[in-house]
């Protein structure tokens, strides 16, 4: 087997002591690169005052990482500015939030540079080269540039947006252009994967050719959808452990018999967290009678709070939460439990056991893995009922959970009163057909996937 070299943004070793905040990419390449040789390159996440292009090595719980410290300018025009102010918005359908600005894309034009001059030299012989997400789409065509010659793969961790949208990107034909030094292009669903190749038809008018291949000039890239999972079985270990009952535990005990609706996001616009509790308020509007009944803890850990929307998603949600549990509370009951804080892997496997009801309802996401979470932490005698987001990338694989508009408030307090009622028997058969989803189509068949198809592409480059 080829020793796969991985880089991304984020590199956060596995950790189930460790606050997980981290978002689905880190979880699935830290469960990926356990079961495989290599190494995991990326940023530190710290800064440094003058950038010196020092490579730290690191090996824990089995992956080997190497990350670089980038400059405060960096972290400015390129994480805040070019990826999270620009194209995270873009990509996930919010032109109206997406700032275009030149500095942006020079910052991010530098730092993809800085990451090929650094890591190039660790890539050996035939060493697959695998570049994660939307921080890196230009990554390939700068390690071309520097003689690498080895097969190298893109895979998307979010949506690609429609053909109409991605036009309101100054430098999108650049941007799809670069592109073509990849060798194979994975995406999370067949859904975004046609929104790119919509883009190249109508745009470069380009059509696979006899062999799937996509052409421009002498370079070419095949395409695959190929959906992200998690170790599903190892995650429902995980919720049987000690650690994970004690949690299950003591949040049964502050429930004191009222069933748990859980969600968990990252604190991010995407995510529909506002919708979610106007949903929920909804609901409780509809259903007096389940006052005291109910309560919906809400764990948001704050991210990339250095870009305004996402203060700004910050102090809607604080607002939001303070009002409905000023309108509903009681002296013995709060409707809404929101909390900023990540909880490590163990005790949210505990958490989302001991939940009737897991509430996962972005209004759009590349894939989720929250939702794959919370049913491989169920107990297959009395599991609870998944509500999901129907623009979900994971609602393509699991279509047994309840799936939901995020957009409507009544459809989302629909969803709740039919979860809470649903009889077990139609709750185990929806859990069991998910459960078989999440632990077949798992991290470890992704990852044999995308590799097997980039081990097949010729090497012309
Ligand atoms: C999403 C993105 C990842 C990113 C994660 C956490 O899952 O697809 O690339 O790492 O969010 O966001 P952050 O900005 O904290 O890395």
């Amino acid at each position: 087997m080829s020793r796969l070299i991985i880089v991304s943004n984020r590199v956060q070793p596995p950790a189930d002591t460790a606050p997980a905040n981290q978002g689905g990419l880190a979880v699935a390449l830290a469960s990926a690169l356990r079961e495989h040789d290599g190494i995991w390159c990326g940023w530190s996440g710290e800064t440094t005052d003058v950038f010196t292009g020092d490579i730290r090595m690191q090996t824990a719980a089995g992956v080997t990482t190497a990350t670089i410290d980038l400059e405060e300018q960096d972290v400015e025009e390129y994480y805040n500015g070019f990826a999270n102010r620009t194209l995270w918005p873009l990509l996930h359908h919010r032109t109206d939030l997406a700032e275009h600005e030149r500095e942006f894309a020079g910052g991010y034009e530098r730092v993809n540079q800085r990451f090929a001059d650094i890591f190039a030299p660790l890539i050996e012989g035939d060493d697959l080269v695998w570049v994660h997400d939307y921080h890196l789409f230009p990554l390939g065509r700068d390690l071309r540039q520097l003689g690498v010659r080895n097969r190298i793969g893109f895979f998307l961790h979010t949506p690609w947006p429609p053909t109409q949208l991605l036009l309101s990107l100054p430098s999108h034909r650049t941007l799809v252009e670069s592109l073509f030094d990849y060798d194979l292009i994975g995406f999370q669903t067949e859904e975004w994967l046609n929104n790119f190749e919509h883009y190249l038809s109508t745009e470069l008018g380009l059509e696979p050719n006899a062999d799937g291949e996509y052409r421009l000039g002498e370079r070419s890239f095949r395409v695959l959808a190929c959906p992200i999972g998690i170790d599903g079985e190892e995650f429902a270990e995980l919720s049987r452990s000690p650690a994970a009952r004690y949690s299950r535990y003591r949040m049964k005990q502050s429930a004191t018999g009222r069933d748990l609706i859980v969600g968990v996001d990252r604190l991010d616009y995407s995510k529909g967290l506002e919708e979610r509790f106007l949903g929920y308020e909804r609901f409780l509007a509809n259903n007096p009678e389940q006052h005291s009944e109910v309560f919906l803890l809400q764990i948001a850990p704050p991210s990339r709070g250095e870009v305004e929307s996402y203060q700004a998603i910050r102090s809607t949600l604080d607002a939001l939460s303070g009002r409905i549990n000023g309108n509903y509370a009681d002296i013995d009951w709060v409707p809404i439990r929101y909390v900023n804080q990540g909880y490590p892997r163990a005790k949210l496997a505990g958490i989302y056991r001991a939940a009737k009801i897991g509430l996962v309802t972005p209004l759009r996401d590349g894939m989720n893995l929250v939702a794959k979470e919370y049913v491989a932490a169920q107990d297959p005698e009395d599991p609870g009922v998944l509500i999901l987001s129907r623009f979900a990338g994971a609602a393509a694989q699991l279509k047994d959970a309840v799936l939901v508009n995020p957009y409507s408030s009544d459809d989302i307090a629909d969803g709740i009163s039919q979860a809470l009622t649903m009889r077990r028997g139609e709750r185990t058969a929806r859990w069991e057909a998910m459960m078989h989803n999440v632990t077949t189509e798992n991290v470890a068949w992704w990852l044999r996937r995308f590799t097997d198809a980039l081990e097949k592409r010729p090497t012309t480059r």
